[in-house]
């Protein structure tokens, strides 16, 4: 295996010291502590109130800003009525499955309770995000920013911008999200979004006709002349976003991990779940502020000019308020491989260093053989024992209420089976919990293959892919002569386009249960998702942390659970505000009763 993989003896003399006092984290790196009350509070974004998660009472979360190889601790207390759990997108886990927060390798976190998440952001720059994955609930916010920078001793491949700046842009419906759940449960399509949020704020009022008014909207403030890094996530739940600057060259640096090939775009599609760093000089004369545009793609643009998500760029300079139409999306309705070659055109920048000194090129993932093929078939939505289901090769997942990996771990049979196909299933499709037998240290091929007519994105937990191919059509085992064999990008989500594929290779060096999901939150929820185990055939705890000691145990492993005081009421958060006051009137009475003569 190439430079880039190997494990320092150092770290491995660690870990063997943690798991022997079970400290799971790396000593000699700093630690970042988080405390984080996950709460609803009430927002009206577009206008209309609606609940929507927020952390200490931010909206979007806070963003978890930290430096490669630091340990990361996150009290969670979850003050909502359901249950929770926060998963770290992009995040690798390394060895540490135990804290990747999905119904697979962790049980919820059940309302008033509190969960500490502890890791290491092992060997990693970029930009991430984090959401709650379960229940729907990233459709009513909960998510925030993930930085890692590099080390001091790591150059970066351009030089230090004058600010940095984190943009969530997404798809937003004024139904909360347990209707939107009630919706899919009931077999509904969730239809057209209401709009698209900035930063957890509406669009600002470009046309008097289409926004309302009174909708607060995001205003970035620079300054002339100045380099400002722009950190963008799709967070939303289906749309696929265009994003633009008015006037402005986006030079795009890095994504999900990778320093990029840099190159100048006026425009980039952001699928779900993907993050890009751009850079942006404000070399323009201030004439006016300038608009930064999310707009739907690939719809009818007339139809769906509601969900535009609208934010305003002021140079510190600026000699009046933004006016006139916005600037114009690709016009290529009738050109389906515009998108396409935008994303081919992403590449890994093989001679810069990222959380290493040495380059990133020196892994040739071109020379590693593959071991496991898996072809990913997807289609529209199907009819499984009377109720709408999304599917994998025929087959649509239901999370079981044993974590798969907690499963392993107490030797629990049947709660899933270890039989994915590596093609799409002849015949009806099924309910089933089937799971992919990864090699540990073999190279997958990952063929998604998208049978449904909008764009869907996947990700996968645990590891950085290489994106090496994707085109119109039915892959075939000739459509590897198509692919990038030297620079495709290394990142966690990839996009892929109806009747299309895309092809990722990955290796499988990270001992675990690992999450394959469609980023689409309503493909998601119905089923499309597959985790791959991945374990070491050596006895050996060297490939693995030990399970952590605050693990929860739920499902059949709920007898090893203790009960945990609820901290906070979980009710709705003005209930608690009525609750508080109450008390404080009452202990206001008291202590005037007392002083009273
Ligand atoms: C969502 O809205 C419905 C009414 O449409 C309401 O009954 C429900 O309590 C709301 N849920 C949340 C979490 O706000
Ligand atoms: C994040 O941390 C880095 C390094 O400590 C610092 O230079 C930077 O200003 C921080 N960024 C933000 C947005 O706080
Ligand atoms: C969270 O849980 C830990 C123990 O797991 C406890 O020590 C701590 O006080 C709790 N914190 C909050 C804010 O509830
Ligand atoms: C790639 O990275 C190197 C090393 O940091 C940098 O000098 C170069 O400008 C980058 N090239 C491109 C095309 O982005
Ligand atoms: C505002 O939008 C409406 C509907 O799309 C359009 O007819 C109108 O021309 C727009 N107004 C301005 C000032 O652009
Ligand atoms: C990108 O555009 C800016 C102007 O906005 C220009 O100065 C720069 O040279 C361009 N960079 C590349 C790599 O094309
Ligand atoms: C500023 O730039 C815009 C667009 O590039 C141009 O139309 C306008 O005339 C310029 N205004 C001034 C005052 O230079
Ligand atoms: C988009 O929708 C409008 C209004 O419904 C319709 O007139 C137009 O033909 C549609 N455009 C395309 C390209 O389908
Ligand atoms: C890959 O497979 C080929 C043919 O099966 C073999 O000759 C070659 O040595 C293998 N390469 C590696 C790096 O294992
Ligand atoms: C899973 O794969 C391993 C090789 O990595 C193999 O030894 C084992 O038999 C497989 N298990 C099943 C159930 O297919
Ligand atoms: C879906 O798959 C069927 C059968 O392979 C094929 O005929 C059809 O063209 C595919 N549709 C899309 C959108 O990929
Ligand atoms: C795992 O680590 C512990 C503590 O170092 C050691 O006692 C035990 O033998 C190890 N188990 C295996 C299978 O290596």
């Amino acid at each position: 295996m190439a430079e880039r993989w190997r494990i320092p003896a150092a770290l491995v003399a660690a870990v063997v010291w943690a798991s022997m006092v079970a400290v799971p984290c790396s000593a000699e790196d700093p630690y970042a502590y988080f405390d984080w009350d996950v709460s609803y509070v009430t927002a009206a974004p577009l206008g209309v109130k609606q609940q929507v998660i927020a952390i200490n009472g931010q909206f979007p979360g806070p963003i978890v800003n930290v430096t490669t190889n630091w340990n990361i601790v996150v009290n969670v207390l979850n003050d909502l009525d359901e249950d929770l759990l926060l998963t770290w997108d992009g995040i690798q886990q390394r060895k540490n499955s135990w804290q990747d927060g999905v119904s697979g390798t962790n049980c919820p976190i059940p309302s008033g309770w509190n969960w500490t998440y502890q890791f290491q952001v092992k060997d990693q720059i970029g930009s991430f995000f984090y959401f709650p994955p379960l229940n729907f609930q990233r459709a009513a916010g909960g998510f925030g920013g993930i930085t890692i920078n590099n080390r001091d001793v790591i150059a970066v491949p351009f030089g230090k911008p004058d600010g940095d700046i984190t943009l969530f842009i997404g798809d937003w419906y004024i139904r909360n999200h347990t209707d939107l759940r009630k919706a899919l449960n009931e077999g509904k399509d969730l239809g057209m979004p209401d709009g698209v949020l900035m930063n957890g704020k509406g669009p600002y009022r470009y046309n008097k006709t289409l926004v309302p008014a009174g909708i607060d909207y995001e205003s970035i403030n620079v300054h002339p002349g100045k380099t400002y890094r722009f950190r963008v996530h799709n967070v939303g739940i289906s749309t696929s976003l265009n994003f633009r600057i008015q006037n402005h060259n986006m030079l795009l640096v890095e994504t999900e991990g990778s320093y990029t090939v840099q190159q100048n775009y006026t425009n980039l599609d952001i699928h779900v779940g993907q993050s890009y760093s751009f850079l942006v000089t404000m070399d323009q004369n201030a004439s006016s502020d300038y608009y930064i545009v999310a707009s739907a793609r690939f719809v009818n643009e007339s139809r769906w000019v509601r969900v535009t998500g609208v934010a305003i760029l002021h140079y510190s300079n600026s000699k009046g308020k933004a006016s006139g139409p916005l600037p114009d999306p690709p016009q290529d309705f009738y050109d389906k491989t515009y998108s396409m070659n935008q994303a081919r055109s992403i590449r890994w920048n093989l001679s810069s260093g990222a959380a290493r000194t040495n380059p990133q090129g020196s892994f040739r993932y071109a020379s590693i053989n593959v071991t496991q093929l898996y072809v990913l078939k997807n289609t529209p939505p199907v009819v499984i024992n009377g109720k709408s289901r999304s599917t994998i090769n025929g087959i649509s997942y239901s999370p079981p209420a044993t974590p798969l990996r907690l499963a392993d771990l107490y030797n629990i049979e049947g709660v899933y089976t270890l039989d994915f196909p590596t093609r799409p299933l002849k015949g009806a499709s099924k309910i089933g919990r089937s799971v992919i037998n990864g090699t540990f240290r073999g190279f997958m091929e990952i063929v998604f293959q998208n049978n449904d007519t909008k764009v869907q994105s996947y990700h996968m937990d645990g590891y950085s892919f290489f994106v090496v191919g994707m085109d119109y059509g039915e892959w075939t085992e000739d459509s590897r002569g198509t692919y990038n064999k030297g620079d495709g990008v290394a990142r966690c989500t990839t996009q892929v386009f109806p009747g299309a594929w895309t092809a990722i290779l990955v290796s499988l060096d990270n001992v675990g249960f690992w999450n394959v999901r469609a980023q689409n939150l309503d493909s998601w929820y119905l089923g499309q998702e597959v985790y791959v185990r991945v374990v070491n055939p050596e006895m050996t705890n060297k490939t693995e942390l030990p399970v952590p000691d605050n693990a929860l145990y739920c499902g059949r492993l709920q007898k090893y659970q203790n009960e945990q005081t609820p901290h906070h009421k979980a009710t709705s958060s003005s209930s608690t505000t009525y609750i508080r006051g109450i008390l404080l009137i009452l202990m206001l009475l008291l202590v005037s009763v007392a002083v009273l003569p």
